[in-house]
């Protein structure tokens, strides 16, 4: 890519960037949260035209008019956000749209096809079961099977780890290499350092929306390339323990909740949470965790159960109940249940609170922008203005919306779900330093992640999630990373 230049009316997403990915390489593209990786790679993908730039693939120029182009000519990209049809089969959602010009679908044929690839590249999932009944990690393997399909000699993946676990995130690893070992081409965009290192053989990095610097991966380490993100180190923060006396706040007692496909998700589970004390709940996606903050709240109705705020019971299935109850939702969805993508981001930033800026039968919209102003600021939300409509913004920066709209409101109770999943590290670092705030502040936190890194700079206590029931509650001081890791593999037991 050359010289590529792209604007969002004032906003310079790309400034005269050149890009080279060579071949069997797997290429880290690297860069603060609005830096313009997406849409450099949705450039490169045909989802968008450059205003000005060219781009070359093995010497010839190409003018990508539409992905549908770019996947002709071997290009497939994993987005943020995957785009699969819900209601279709993995198989159907693989071949749509490339039925090689016949009027029915081969679906033998086709199917020996996926399974081939299937084995190729390690990239197990059953092809009649139903996307919408697929966790996450496997929907992101039937978008990389996809693409494979499709005869992708270059796959672009936009933070494809931020939604995996661990396990998984090693698997996607292994295909990767196998995928690179073949000459083919990988761009890898992630926030996490380490995976950087790991996976790539040579990374590039963006700061607003320009090259700053290239390097080989085995040339460089993680510190020098905060560095060069943020333009300053980073210090990892060391775990602080509460200042404040801790006082019972939020008693959840006997709760059993059904996930959407019926099944108990959460089993008799009981758990206490205590102003002034992070309790951080660790545990691989889809234990649970979910189902207990939807019924925490107010959008799930549990089987069975209560939740007592001090010595009131909280109505349960009720979002403003949970709401005027102090409770803050970080949810783990944030494009589904976090945001309004269609309004702008300062009545995102109202929303849930927008009540404060009533003013007679209207809003007083005065007050409304003067909010925004200071949270864009103290978040550094980067947007072209309170007004800009949400979805314009990248994906860590829809992030911090919702961040900045919980924090700000100084809740009693903060239920925040992987609050950290799409932040840059240095947006991280922020967002952490906030939670302690809170807590030092006298709120009663529930931290939901499953960055281990994250549970043990933050959570006072730390407790696992697995298949339904908490395995174990330890404090932080006792803590290890093996017994952590044994409840969240299931094993009850307690290490010596
Ligand atoms: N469709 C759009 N309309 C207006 N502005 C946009 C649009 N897409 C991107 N932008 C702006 O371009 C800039 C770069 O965004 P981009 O999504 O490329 O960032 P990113 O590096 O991928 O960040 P993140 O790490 O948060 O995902 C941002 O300021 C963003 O608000
Ligand atoms: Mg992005």
């Amino acid at each position: 890519m050359h010289s590529i230049t792209k604007t969002f009316l004032d906003v310079v997403a790309n400034n005269n960037v050149d890009f080279r990915l060579y071949e069997g390489e797997i290429c880290a593209l690297l860069g603060e949260n609005g830096a313009g990786k997406t849409t450099l790679m949705n450039i490169l993908f045909g989802y968008y035209a450059a205003d000005s730039g060219q781009i070359l693939v093995r010497g010839e120029r190409v003018a990508f008019s539409s992905p549908h182009d770019a996947i002709e000519n071997g290009v497939g990209m994993v987005h943020q956000h995957f785009s699969l049809v819900p209601s279709q089969t993995v198989l159907e959602n693989i071949v749509v749209g490339s039925f090689g010009g016949k009027f029915f679908l081969d679906t033998a044929t086709a199917k020996r096809k996926l399974l081939d690839l299937q084995n190729r590249f390690g990239l197990h999932v059953d092809p009649d079961a139903f996307v919408w009944t697929l966790p996450v990690g496997s929907q992101q393997k039937v978008e990389i099977l996809k693409a494979l399909y499709r005869d992708a000699s270059i796959l672009i993946l936009d933070e494809p780890t931020a939604v995996l676990a661990p396990l998984e995130t090693k698997e996607l690893f292994a295909t990767l290499r196998t995928f690179a070992a073949e000459g083919r081409s990988v761009v890898f965009i992630s926030h996490k350092l380490n995976e950087v290192m790991e996976i790539s053989d040579r990374v590039v990095v963006l700061a607003k929306g320009k090259v700053v610097a290239e390097r080989k991966t085995s040339e460089t380490s993680e510190k020098e390339l905060a560095n060069l993100m943020v333009g300053h180190e980073l210090t990892k923060q060391p775990y602080s323990p509460s200042r404040k006396t801790v006082a019972p706040l939020l008693q959840v007692s006997g709760l059993t909740v059904k996930n959407d496909k019926g099944i108990v998700a959460v089993k008799d589970l009981s758990l206490t949470l205590h102003a002034g004390e992070i309790t951080a709940l660790a545990g691989v996606s889809g234990n649970g965790q979910k189902e207990l903050a939807e019924v925490l709240f107010g959008f799930r109705e549990p089987q069975r159960g209560s939740v007592m705020i001090g010595d009131q019971p909280l109505p349960l299935g009720s979002p403003k109940a949970a709401i005027e109850s102090g409770i803050g939702r970080i949810p783990e969805d944030r494009m589904t249940t976090g945001l309004i993508l269609d309004l702008t981001v300062e009545e995102n930033l109202a929303l849930e609170n927008h009540t404060k800026f009533k003013k007679g039968w209207t809003i007083d919209y005065r007050a409304l922008r003067r909010h925004a102003e200071k949270l864009i600021e103290d978040f550094s939300i980067k947007t072209a203005g309170p007004g800009a409509i949400a979805k314009t913004l990248s994906g860590g920066n829809l992030q911090k919306i919702i961040l900045a709209r919980v924090l700000s409101a100084s809740p009693r109770i903060i239920v925040a779900a992987q609050p950290t999943r799409g932040l840059d590290v240095g947006a991280a670092e922020y967002v952490h330093r906030r939670i302690l705030e809170a807590r030092d502040a006298g709120s009663a936190i529930l931290l939901i992640s499953e960055d281990l890194d994250e549970i043990f700079m933050l959570g006072d206590r730390i407790a696992v999630m697995f298949e339904g029931e908490i395995m174990g509650i330890i404090g932080r001081q006792e803590a290890s990373i093996e017994q952590i890791s044994l409840w969240m593999s299931g094993v009850k037991e307690k290490c010596a």
